[in-house]
C-alpha cells in the first residue's frame, strides 16, 4: 500500500519505530509530536507536525495538507504509577486528547485508526495466559485511560464508522536492531534500560520489586515482545483496516513469561557484565503475571513475533544504550 499515514506519538520510543516500519512498507509517516516525552532526532522517516494531540485546529489542518489514508495513535501519557499519583493530567492528556484526535478524524472523512492500548486494560487478570475476551478491569489511571478510549472507539464506529484495531502491548522492549532508534524515558522506570543501566555501572544496584510472588523465583513475570515487532503489528493492523477489516482488539505478546530474576540473568548473559541488585518491596498495583494469548493477532494479521528470545530484546537494547 502507500500513502500517508499519520502516528501521533510518532516520536516515541514505539511510535518512531512504528514509522521506520511504515516507510519501509511503502507509506510516508507523518509523526505528530509535541515532544514533550519524544524526541525530535527519532523522526527520521518523514515530516515532523510539531503540536498537542487536543489541538484540533492544528489537527485538521494537518489531516487536510496530508490526508492521511489512516492513522497510528499512540500519543499518550504511559508511566502507571506516575498516573497514580495525577489521574487528571492522564485523563486529560489520554482521554480528553483522543476524543479531540477523533472528532477531527471524523471532520475528515473518518480514515481508520490503530489505537496504541496495553495489557493494563486487564487489571488483574484471573487466569494466565489472558486472551482478548478476558474482563477487563484496570487497576490504574493508565490502564483506566486505554480502556475508556477503547470504549469511545468501540462506539464511534457504531455511531459513524470510524474503524479501529486497538492493539494491547505486554511489555515493549529492546530497540532497533540496527541501532537507529530506542528507548529514553526520563525517568526511566521499565525494568530492562534499569537493569542494563546496572550493568552499566550507572546509577547503582537495580531493585527487584518483589520476592515473594506466587511464581517459579517468586519475582513477577511479564511477557516482554520486542519494539519492532510490534511496530510492524501496527503496519499489519493498518494494512487490515484498509483492506476493509472489521473493528477489534488484539494482544501484542510472545506468549512467553520471564521473570525480574530471569531477565537479571540474561542481561548478564548477553553483556557478560555482573548486575548488581536489591531486592525489595513489591511495587503496588504490580500483577504477579501477565503473559498474553496473542493467538488472535497471528489468526487476523497474520502477525508473530520475529524477534520472540528475550536475549535478542536486551542485546538490541544493550547495542542502542552503549552508543555515545
Ligand atoms: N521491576 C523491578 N524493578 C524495577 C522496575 C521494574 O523489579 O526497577 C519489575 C516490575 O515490578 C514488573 C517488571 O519488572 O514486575 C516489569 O516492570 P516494568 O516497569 O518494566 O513494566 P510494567 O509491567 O510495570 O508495565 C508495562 C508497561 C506499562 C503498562 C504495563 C501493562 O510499561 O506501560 O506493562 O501491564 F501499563
Amino acid at each position: 500500500m502507500s500513502g500517508a499515514a499519520l502516528v501521533t506519538g510518532g516520536a516515541g520510543y514505539i511510535g518512531a519505530q512504528a514509522c521506520k516500519s511504515l516507510a519501509n512498507a511503502g507509506y510516508l509517516p507523518v509523526a505528530y509530536d509535541n515532544l514533550s516525552r519524544g524526541h525530535r532526532d527519532a523522526v527520521r522517516w518523514g515530516p515532523l507536525v510539531e503540536g498537542d494531540i487536543d489541538d484540533r485546529p492544528l489537527l485538521v489542518e494537518t489531516l487536510a495538507r496530508f490526508q492521511p489514508v489512516a492513522v497510528m495513535h499512540l500519543a499518550g501519557y504511559i508511566a502507571a504509577g506516575e498516573s497514580v499519583a495525577e489521574p487528571a493530567l492522564y485523563f486529560h492528556n489520554n482521554v480528553s486528547g483522543s476524543l479531540t484526535l477523533f472528532e477531527a478524524l471524523l471532520a475528515s472523512g473518518g480514515p481508520p485508526v490503530v489505537f496504541s492500548s496495553s495489557a493494563a486494560v486487564y487489571g488483574l487478570p484471573e487466569s494466565v495466559p489472558i486472551a482478548e475476551t478476558a474482563a477487563r478491569r484496570p487497576v490504574n489511571p493508565y490502564g483506566e485511560t486505554k480502556l475508556v478510549v477503547e470504549r469511545a472507539l468501540e462506539w464511534l464506529d457504531r455511531a459513524h464508522g470510524l474503524r479501529h484495531v486497538a492493539l494491547r502491548y505486554f511489555n515493549a522492549a529492546g530497540a532497533d536492531p540496527d541501532g537507529e532508534i530506542g528507548e529514553r524515558h526520563e525517568p526511566e522506570t521499565h525494568l530492562i534500560p534499569l537493569v542494563l543501566d546496572a550493568a552499566a555501572g550507572r546509577g547503582g544496584p537495580v531493585e527487584i520489586f518483589g520476592t515473594d510472588y506466587p511464581t517459579r523465583d517468586g519475582t513477577a513475570i511479564r511477557d516482554y515482545i520486542h519494539v519492532q515487532d510490534l511496530a510492524e503489528a501496527h503496519v499489519r493492523a493498518l494494512d487490515y483496516l484498509l483492506a476493509g477489516g472489521a473493528s477489534m482488539a488484539l494482544n501484542l505478546g510472545t506468549g512467553a513469561g520471564h521473570s525480574v530474576r530471569e531477565v537479571i540473568r540474561a542481561t548478564e548473559r548477553v553483556t557478560g557484565l555482573p548486575v548488581p541488585y536489591r531486592e525489595a518491596p513489591r511495587r503496588p498495583g504490580d500483577p504477579p503475571i501477565l503473559v498474553a494469548d496473542a493467538g488472535r493477532a497471528k489468526a487476523v494479521l497474520g502477525w508473530q513475533p520475529a524477534l520472540p528470545a528475550l536475549d535478542d530484546m536486551i542485546a538490541t537494547a544493550w547495542n542502542w544504550q552503549k552508543l555515545p
